[in-house]
């Protein structure tokens, strides 16, 4: 019998991970905002990834995780800046491999949408007393109205965060993972560099298309020098949904930008560009539907491999069936389907997914005796 393409096996730079439907990050705001547990994973974390891994996704992307203090998204994000934060990392790796799955992290500096709340609290900047911090991006330009102010970034903060992203790595792989994911959209401070709505530097960091994407490739650049040959991926928001699609024709991120970006990033070091969209313009018209962001994914894809640097490419967005996913590989849209929200409801979604398809059962022993009559 013909085997499903989701459930084949596929390689990321120097790993082969188990099949292609992945977890995607979700930040789950459950780490300590203060003291010495501050950024460290807990029994929350251990129990949510660990459910994934065995519930048979290929790839758990652990949730976005600050590589310096002042890059958490919210004051109860996970971080990893500091060596002796890799013990507790160490134990979310080793149950996501238990599990069955490749580990990677997400590693995120949050810039100027840094310093919230946790996600499920009133949105808006969190206090001192929270446990907030003076945020800062390439422009003094807020994200909207409820954020506050950001500072501008100088040369040597640049320099600080670039080197951040690299030891964060490193801590990483020391903590067992099997790779790295860097944070590169959703309007989080990568992408506000890429993006005219929220970078109106003057200096070699912002202007035109090279000094926009600076960031992003140095700091690809510097982790893979800093990685060996374990794998690394970027995930972009392909587009701001801004000057396309406002009639207002603001400036903003854009897919052709994304299209020239990507095989950029793979010559730097990247091994796999997971495709997002939106996320820095408070007022953008985002698509929606059933596998709104393919599109986006085809068009990455497409451009690798008009550009003779073909690499994996993820595709997510409400990708909701079985059905769904194996055709976006079959019409090769994507090499890797992630799912979100679904995997939120049922961590066990994969077991349904594979039946769907014909696949044989993949079940941990432990339950595998209660399929058996
Ligand atoms: C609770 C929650 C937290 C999220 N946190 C992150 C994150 O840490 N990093 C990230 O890149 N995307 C994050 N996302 C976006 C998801 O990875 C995914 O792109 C999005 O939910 C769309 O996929 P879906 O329709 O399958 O849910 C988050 C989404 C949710 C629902």
């Amino acid at each position: 019998m013909p085997r499903s393409r989701l459930f084949q096996p596929v390689t990321v730079g120097s790993l082969e991970v188990r099949n292609r439907l992945w977890m995607p990050p979700m930040c789950q705001y459950s780490a300590a905002a203060v003291g010495p547990e501050l950024g460290r994973p807990t029994d929350w974390h251990r129990v949510h990834y660990g459910a994934r891994a065995v519930g048979g996704v290929g790839a758990v992307i652990v949730e976005a995780t600050g590589v310096q203090k002042e890059g958490r998204i919210s004051v109860n994000c996970l971080s990893l800046h500091d060596d002796a934060q890799i013990p507790s990392f160490a134990r979310l790796a080793t149950l996501i491999h238990e599990g069955g799955a490749a580990a990677f992290i997400q590693l995120i500096h949050a810039g100027r949408k840094a310093s919230t709340r946790a996600g499920w609290k009133e949105p808006g900047p969190a206090t001192a007393e929270e446990g907030g911090w003076q945020i800062a991006a390439p422009s003094a330009i807020p994200f909207d109205a409820r954020s506050a102010v950001p500072r501008e970034l100088t040369e040597e903060d640049l320099h600080g965060i670039i080197a951040a992203f690299a030891q964060a790595a490193r801590r990483a792989l020391e903590a067992g993972f099997d790779g790295v994911q860097i944070h590169a959209a959703h309007g989080y401070l990568i992408h506000q560099f890429f993006s005219p709505a929220s970078n109106h530097r003057t200096d070699r960091w912002g202007g035109d298309f090279v000094g926009r994407t600076r960031l992003a490739r140095e700091v690809v650049r510097a982790v893979r020098a800093e990685i060996g040959d374990a794998p690394l991926l970027v995930r972009i928001s392909a587009t701001d949904w801004t000057q396309e699609y406002l009639e207002d024709g603001r400036p903003g991120w854009t897919l052709a930008e994304s299209e020239r970006l990507v095989p950029e990033l793979v010559a730097d070091g990247a091994d796999m560009i997971n495709v997002s969209t939106g996320g820095n313009v408070s007022d953008a018209r985002i698509g929606s539907g059933p596998g709104y962001q393919v599109f986006a994914a085809r068009a990455v894809r497409r451009a690798l491999v008009d550009a003779g640097t073909p690499a994996p490419v993820a595709a997510c967005g409400l990708i909701l069936s079985a059905e769904q996913a194996e055709q976006i590989l079959v019409d090769e849209d994507a090499d890797v389907i992630e799912i979100a929200r679904v995997l939120l409801t049922d961590p066990m979604a994969p077991v349904a997914w594979r039946a769907r398809l014909r696949e044989e059962p993949a079940l941990p022993s432990q339950y595998l005796r209660g399929t058996k009559r």
